[in-house]
């Protein structure tokens, strides 16, 4: 019998992850013989903080790390009691280890989940958009519908939600907030959180935030926030945050919600029907990361700004003119006057296929992406050295 397999249909209304497009692409370029400079993925290239590998080493000869992973164990309970000290400990904030917070095996599933389980068919989520993609394949696989608004470089890519259509706003179900912002790398203070709180409190709208990069900022005098700073937050928001960046252990998929009651046992609820949590050694680890390794993160922050200093400086040099982000380990850049007619998945292919340099085209990131590529920071400066060698020379080309 010849078999006919064939997607179900909310798979069909999302496009091709783009990260595999681009996969894709860079196979081929690689099959010709060219050396690629992958830049696309936002994935760390360092080594987590060595007292964590340490940790999950000694962890693994443990008898009782090996088994399934349950909510109410005690390495579970000790990671909630860990993630609840980091949320006073960094914003202030007083949480119920066993009610307002659930750990996630990475941010991406935790945000695809929680979409899934609050998600009714042809709800609305509103999305500003450029943005992560998961924050809108993952309502549109779980069946709802996005409202994209846009954010402007004219506002520094922060949210304007007052403007927001107020016919929407009757409608939508869900805002997702995400600062630091990836791909913009815009970022917000608490005063943002305060009049967002307080605009959307009468509203019957959750708010989730993404608060992914809080601990990668560059700008002086920043204090990571975080919505459940504001008095109210926690009657209608859910945050997310992940170990992926901050301690590059992207690969070890460990991160955690917190927030509203209800809608952590949504989460955990749906979870429970699809997963068995993280890895109990892994959460071991967790827990001495977010303990003790604050040190780790001031020199990873030092280690990116050097990066992206080598590459934003040479960028500009060439005469393509990009920002200095503000926040996470990513360029945001506008495409070159010159090649502005191209689209960017066009223009990321002429750029991979002329010097190697992988970058993610923005509109991967939402319709608000066009026009711009991203760069990730996530090759160690000889590499960006030789990815700017590689760009000048491309530019200054003569046609
Ligand atoms: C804004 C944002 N949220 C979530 C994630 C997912 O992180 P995780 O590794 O925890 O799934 C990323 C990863 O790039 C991200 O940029």
């Amino acid at each position: 019998m010849r078999h006919e397999f064939s997607e179900a249909y909310r798979l069909k209304r999302v496009p091709p992850y783009i990260f595999a497009v681009v996969d894709q692409m860079k196979a081929e370029i690689q099959r010709k013989g060219v050396d690629t400079i992958d830049l696309s993925l936002g994935s760390p290239d360092l080594k987590p903080p060595q007292k964590v590998i340490d940790k999950l080493k000694e962890a693994l000869d443990r008898n009782d790390v090996h088994c399934y992973s349950r909510f109410d164990g005690a390495i579970e309970k000790e990671f909630r009691k860990e993630i609840a000290n980091w949320y006073e400990r960094k914003f202030g904030v007083t949480l119920n280890p066993d009610k307002e917070i659930i750990p996630v095996i990475g941010s991406k599933e935790g945000l695809a989940h929680f979409a899934l389980g609050i998600i009714n068919s042809e709800d609305i989520v509103i999305v500003p958009s450029p943005t992560y993609p998961a924050h809108f394949n993952g309502v549109i696989v779980s069946g709802g519908i996005v409202y994209y608004v846009p954010l402007l470089e004219e506002n520094n890519f922060v949210l304007d939600f007052k403007k927001i259509d107020p016919g929407i706003l009757k409608l939508a179900k869900i805002l997702i907030v995400n600062y630091p912002h990836n791909p913009t790398t815009a970022v917000v203070r608490r005063e943002f959180y305060e009049e967002l709180v307080d605009f959307f409190k009468d509203k019957d709208i959750i708010i989730v935030s993404d608060i992914t990069y809080t601990e990668l900022v560059y700008e002086d005098d920043f204090e990571p926030c975080s919505i459940l700073q504001v008095k109210g937050a926690k009657d209608f928001c859910i945050e997310f945050y992940t170990l992926s960046k901050s301690y590059s252990m992207a690969g070890w998929r460990s991160g955690f919600a917190a927030g509203n009651p209800k809608l952590i046992e949504i989460l955990k609820k749906t979870k429970s029907y699809i997963d068995f949590g993280i890895f109990r050694a892994i959460q071991l680890a967790s827990i001495e990361a977010l303990n003790n390794c604050d040190d780790y993160i001031e020199d990873l922050k030092n280690t990116y700004l050097e990066r992206i200093k080598t590459f934003v400086e040479g960028l500009n040099r060439a005469g393509w003119r990009v920002e200095m982000p503000k926040s996470t380990y990513y360029v945001w850049a506008k495409i070159p006057l010159k090649f502005s007619a191209l689209t960017s998945l066009e223009f990321t292919k002429v750029l991979m296929e002329e010097t190697g340099v992988v970058c993610a085209p923005g509109s991967g990131f939402g319709e608000y992406g066009e026009g711009f590529v991203r760069f990730a920071m996530v090759q160690d400066k000889q590499r960006i050295k030789e990815a700017v060698v590689r760009i000048t020379r491309f530019l200054s080309r003569e046609d």
